[in-house]
């Protein structure tokens, strides 16, 4: 019977039976003999470590941002159970940044008049994580729940949509705060740029697509010194990053509706305060340093004028949101194509009445029975503009939008949330 090999290679007859293992050593050695083939050799070699190289880091990188802390029968569970609509005619809303200060107010909002909510947020550490993590336990507590994730996390997005046909996606998910630009520019590049383009894409690409509300700022009025500022005033002049990765959202979100007929609403919101707010606000490290004795830094203007800010009360920008929501068009768009044109609008969302720093941290000294250790420091260059001021008459027009709360209230109820949760007496000493 003859063997496999001369099955393979019959011998011949008048020729000699090829010997294979003694031509393949052959050819092994004419091959590595040749320099040119050990360059060759060499090349493949390298082109192989270096893509090892690059997948290991791309792993690295992508771990980093994306924990798999998502998924299973019991998430996707919690995630349809939290975007259940308990009211005739309701909306099914995801919110990014919902463990965030307005998250977590306009999720409440939401769940409390009957809407489906769920939350996404990645909990970074931009300021301090445990509040967050208390944010999402009082939303657990109303039945809302948080996923724990990125919005760069292009496959955690296309499941959420997957799970839900969320028909609103308010998008307050991002790297907040004008100073923090100079230290982790990065940052914001990653959440208000990089991050927004990968929701967009969600949005899209889902069936049916969200109308999508976000945040833009008022910072994207940057250097102008008309006021108050309108809607259809100029927005090339930021004056930091955050600013120009908002002003940049605004022109990305444009073309999202162009092309694909995502139905968009921007919201420029004017330094918004309360309870549960953020701690890298002024008037929230004023309160602390006030407590504990410490000075505050005042920034004053060229010339000596102080800095004016348009503080806007969070019931009030939550009213805004919700309006926004219940009088955003619907999307156009399915399969990536638009069916025709879908609504682009802008809205201010302020108070319309600047208050002066000094004047601030006068009420503050009223509300918390103790005098502040003022120091006052020339505006260093870091991105802070010196006043904001909102004509909000767009928003009236369109969905009846009316502040309501003047800051003394509203730094009233901010300092009464302050003191229980951080543990202090009315006298200001801590329990
Ligand atoms: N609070 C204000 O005065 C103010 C003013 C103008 C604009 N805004 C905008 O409003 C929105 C909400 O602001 P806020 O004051 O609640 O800030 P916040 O920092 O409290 O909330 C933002 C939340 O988004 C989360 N987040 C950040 N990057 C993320 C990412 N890549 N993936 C998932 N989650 C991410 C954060 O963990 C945070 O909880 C932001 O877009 C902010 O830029 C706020």
């Amino acid at each position: 019977m003859p063997s496999l090999e001369e099955e393979l290679f019959p011998s011949t007859p008048g020729k000699v039976k090829i010997d294979r293992t003694h031509t393949i050593h052959r050819q092994f050695h004419r091959c590595f003999a040749s320099t040119s083939t050990m360059f060759l050799w060499a090349l493949f070699l390298i082109a192989l470590t270096a893509s090892y190289l690059s997948f290991q880091s791309f792993v690295d990188t992508s771990s980093k941002y994306f924990t798999a802390s998502w998924g299973g029968i019991q998430w996707e569970k919690q995630v349809r159970n939290s975007a259940l609509i308990r009211r005739p005619a309701g909306m099914s809303v995801l919110v990014t940044g919902a463990a965030g200060f307005v998250g977590t107010h306009v999720s409440l909002a939401l769940q409390k008049r009957g809407d489906g909510v769920v939350g996404l947020d990645n909990f970074n550490s931009y300021y301090d994580p445990s509040l967050k993590h208390a944010r999402k336990k009082l939303l657990a507590d109303h039945g809302v729940f948080v996923v724990d994730g990125d919005i760069n996390d292009a496959r955690l997005l296309a499941k959420l949509f997957d799970v839900v046909a969320f028909s609103h996606v308010m998008h307050l998910a991002a790297q907040a705060g004008v100073r923090y630009a100079l230290e982790n520019p990065g940052s914001y590049v990653h959440s208000n740029v990089a991050g927004l383009v990968t929701l967009l894409e969600a949005c899209k690409a889902a069936d049916p697509q969200p109308a999508v509300v976000w945040a833009s700022s008022s910072s994207v009025y940057g250097l102008n010194s008309k006021t108050p500022f309108s809607e259809s005033d100029r927005t090339d002049q930021p004056a930091s990053l955050y600013a120009a990765t908002k002003k940049a959202g605004e022109e990305i979100t444009h073309t999202y509706n162009h092309i694909h007929g995502l139905s968009i609403t921007g919201l420029r919101f004017f330094t918004v305060y309360g309870p549960w707010g953020r701690p890298d606000m002024a008037y929230f490290f004023f309160t602390r340093n006030i407590l504990q004795g410490k000075p505050i830094t005042i920034y004053r203007g060229k010339d000596r004028v102080d800095l004016a800010r348009d503080f806007t009360y969070i019931d009030d920008v939550v009213k805004g949101c919700l309006g926004s929501l219940d009088t955003a068009g619907k999307s156009t768009g399915s399969g990536g194509k638009k069916r025709g044109p879908a609504p682009y609008r802008i809205f201010n969302l302020g108070n319309t009445s600047p208050v002066t720093v000094p004047e601030l941290v006068g009420i503050l000294e009223k509300q918390l029975k103790v005098k502040a250790k003022r120091n006052y420091v020339e505006m260093p260059g870091n991105g802070d503009v010196p006043f904001t001021h909102a004509n909000v008459s767009l928003a009236r027009r369109e969905f009846g939008y009316k502040p309501t709360t003047d800051l003394q209230t509203g730094l009233k109820k901010f300092v009464k949330w302050y003191m229980s949760y951080y543990g202090y007496h009315q006298h200001g000493k801590r329990v």
